[in-house]
Parts: C-alpha cells; structure tokens; sequence
C-alpha cells in the first residue's frame, strides 16, 4: 500500500456550513480584514463598534494528501454585513498555481461570487442554495454576502492549488466593488482604487 494512499472521507455537510468530519477550520475576523474593504474609515467605525475579534467568516475543510491530483473539499460561512457600501467579503485569492479550477455550490443564503482575470474581465455571478459556479483557472475569485444572512458554499478544489493573496492588494483591491444598490439589491461598480494585477500571468 502506497504512503500516499489516503482513506475515504466521510462528510456530512449541514446547510449552516457545519462540516463533521473535516480535518480543520480557520476563521477570519475584523481585525484581519485591514485594507480589504475600500472604505478604511467605515472599517475601522466598525471595528471600534464591534471589535477586531468580530466573526466575519468561518472555514471547515477536509483535506489529507496535497499531491498532484488530490482534493480539498469544505465549505464557507461568510457572516452578512456591509462596511460603508461594500457587503461583507471574503479576503479573495488567484490560486498559487493560477489554472487551478474551483466549485462553489451554495447551501444557504444568497450572494455573489466575484470573479476577474489578471487581464481585466470581470464577472459578478449571484448565487443562492441550489446553484453552483464552476471558476475556471486564471480567475481571482472572492464570495460576497449580499444577503441578510450567512451565505453558506460548499467548495472543492485540488490541494496543489495553493492561494495568492498578496495580488489583490498589491492591484489596490479588486477591479469590481459589490455595493449596496440603495433599493434593497446589490450592484457592482468599479473600484477607482484598482491599478490592474500587474506582473502576474
Ligand atoms: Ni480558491
């Protein structure tokens, strides 16, 4: 039997994004939010008003082998809210091995899953539970809770992939802001603090 070989994984997989049997889970609060959201002062009203310990989102996953081929499988629980116009984020990434492709399958809430290329295309995809996005390789990708409560994915993507968090902020955020559209929706609007991904293929 191979060193490499792993077990089967048995998940359970709750709407609220409760994953028994995973291997791990890390959380990101407000305070670890600095920069992500283009209103720095409304960021920081927030965490004056709420803390820096505030959930903002929760990630359970399974993963054993990270070799070639292999999977991670979890799911994300982005908490609703909004800082200024912006609704509530995820920090965003471009895998490390950019053609690495992703599956996000909502399981509950609603939201949008912000997607750009390095060469300037951008797509805004609404999900609720029940429908999936398919994110190719290439694309920088970020969920977005538009609604009032957690937005909720199952995702699955190879283990070798890897994340490239420093692009968006070194590019002075995404290209594309989700914003409150001031009737009750959402709508996006370019980010005038977006210099381009610059330098990466
Ligand atoms: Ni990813």
């Amino acid at each position: 039997m191979s060193a490499l070989l792993s077990v089967p994984g048995r998940l359970t997989v709750g709407a609220d994004g409760a994953l028994s049997g995973a291997s791990g889970r890390y959380t990101k609060h407000l305070g670890d939010m600095g920069g992500v959201y283009r209103d720095q002062g409304a960021y920081e009203q927030l965490v004056a008003q709420r803390g820096a310990d505030a959930l903002v989102y929760t990630v359970h996953e399974h993963r054993n082998v990270e070799t070639e081929g292999a999977l991670i499988i979890g799911t994300s629980t982005l908490l609703p809210g909004r800082v200024g116009e912006e609704f509530a984020v995820t920090r965003g990434h471009l895998h490390a091995r950019a053609d690495r492709a992703e599956l996000y399958h909502c399981l509950s809430g609603s939201g949008v899953m912000l997607l750009e290329t390095v060469d300037g295309r951008s797509e805004a995809v609404p999900l609720t539970a029940g429908e999936a996005v398919h994110v190719p390789g290439h694309w920088v990708h970020r969920s977005v809770n538009t609604g009032e409560q957690p937005f909720v994915t199952l995702f699955c993507y190879p283990a070798d992939a890897g994340q490239d968090y420093g692009l968006i902020e070194e590019a002075g955020g995404m290209a594309t802001l989700v914003v409150d559209d001031g009737a009750g929706g959402w709508t996006t609007r370019p980010n005038p603090d977006h210099t381009g991904y610059s330098g990466r293929a």
